[in-house]
C-alpha cells in the first residue's frame, strides 16, 4: 500500500526491460517472455490509473529494436495488435486515453490502422493518458524536431531568436505531455537506451532489479515511495525549498 497519497508523480515513464531473460531462465521462447510482459503492462496501467498518475508512458519498441531478428519483430507487432484489440474496451471502461510517440509510419499498416482507431476512440478520456512509445528514439525525435524548426526558419515562419525550450518542446513527439517526473527501468540495467532524453532532464531515476514480467503493483508502489522520499531541487539549495 502506498503510504503517502499526495505527491504522486504526474508523469511516469517506464523502460520495460527483461522479457527475454525472464523467458530464457524458464526455458521458454522470447515471445513467451513478451506475452508475459504484456500482463505486467496491463497491471501497471490499472494501478497507475487507480493511484492518480495522470500520464504513463511505456517504452514498447525502440528505433533500435528493428535490429532484432525479423521473427521477433514480427511477433512483437502481432502482440501489439492483439493487445490493442483485447484492451480497447478496458481503456474505454477505465476512462484512459491512448496516445503514441515515435514514427508510427514504420509500424505495419494493419497494426497502425487499429492503433489510430484506439487513439481516436479514447481521445476524450481524461482519467489518465497512456502513451506507447513505438519506433521511438530520442535522437530520431530531436533530428525530426530540428528539421521542422529549420524549415520554419528557412520559410520565415519563425525567427532564430524565437528558438527556446518551449519552442523545442512543441516540436517533439511529446508536445502534449509534461516532463517526466519518475523514470523506471526494470531488469537491473542502468541505462536510458535513447528514451525521452530531453523530457527526463530532471526526472528521478529508479532502477528495479525485477525483470519486466515480474514487475507488479507492489514494485511500482516501491518506486513511487522511493520517488516521494527524494528531494527535487531543480538546481536550488535545500534551504530555498522550505
Ligand atoms: C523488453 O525486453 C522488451 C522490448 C525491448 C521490446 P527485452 O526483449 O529487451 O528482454 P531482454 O533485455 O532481452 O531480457
Ligand atoms: C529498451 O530496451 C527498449 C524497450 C524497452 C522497448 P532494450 O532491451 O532494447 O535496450 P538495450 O538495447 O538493451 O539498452
Ligand atoms: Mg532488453
Amino acid at each position: 500500500m502506498l503510504k503517502e497519497k499526495t505527491n504522486i508523480p504526474n508523469h511516469i515513464a517506464i523502460i520495460m526491460d527483461g522479457n527475454g531473460r525472464w523467458a530464457k531462465s524458464r526455458g521458454l521462447t522470447r515471445h513467451q517472455g513478451h506475452k508475459e510482459g504484456k500482463e505486467s503492462a496491463k497491471e501497471i496501467v490499472k494501478t497507475c490509473a487507480k493511484l492518480g498518475v495522470k500520464n504513463l508512458t511505456l517504452f514498447a519498441f525502440s528505433t533500435e529494436n528493428w535490429k532484432r531478428p525479423k521473427k521477433e519483430v514480427d511477433l512483437l507487432m502481432d502482440l501489439l495488435h492483439n493487445s490493442l484489440m483485447s484492451e480497447l474496451k478496458e481503456l474505454k471502461d477505465n476512462n484512459i486515453r491512448l496516445t503514441t510517440i515515435g514514427d508510427i509510419s514504420k509500424i505495419p499498416f494493419i497494426v497502425r490502422t487499429f492503433l489510430k482507431k484506439v487513439c481516436d476512440d479514447t481521445k476524450n478520456n481524461n482519467l489518465m493518458t497512456l502513451t506507447l512509445a513505438l519506433n521511438y528514439g530520442s535522437r530520431d525525435e530531436i533530428i525530426n524536431s530540428v528539421k521542422n524548426i529549420a524549415d520554419k526558419v528557412k520559410n520565415n515562419i519563425i525567427s532564430v531568436e524565437k528558438i527556446d525550450e518551449s519552442l523545442i518542446n512543441q516540436h517533439l513527439y511529446t508536445r502534449k505531455l509534461p516532463d517526466v517526473d519518475l523514470m523506471i527501468r526494470t531488469s537491473g540495467e542502468k541505462r536510458i537506451s535513447n528514451f525521452l532524453l530531453w523530457q527526463s532532464a530532471y526526472a528521478e531515476l529508479h532502477f528495479s532489479e525485477e525483470l519486466w514480467p515480474d514487475f507488479k503493483s507492489e514494485h511500482l508502489i516501491s518506486a513511487i515511495t522511493d520517488y516521494q522520499n527524494r528531494e527535487r531541487r531543480f538546481g536550488k539549495t535545500s534551504e530555498q525549498l522550505t
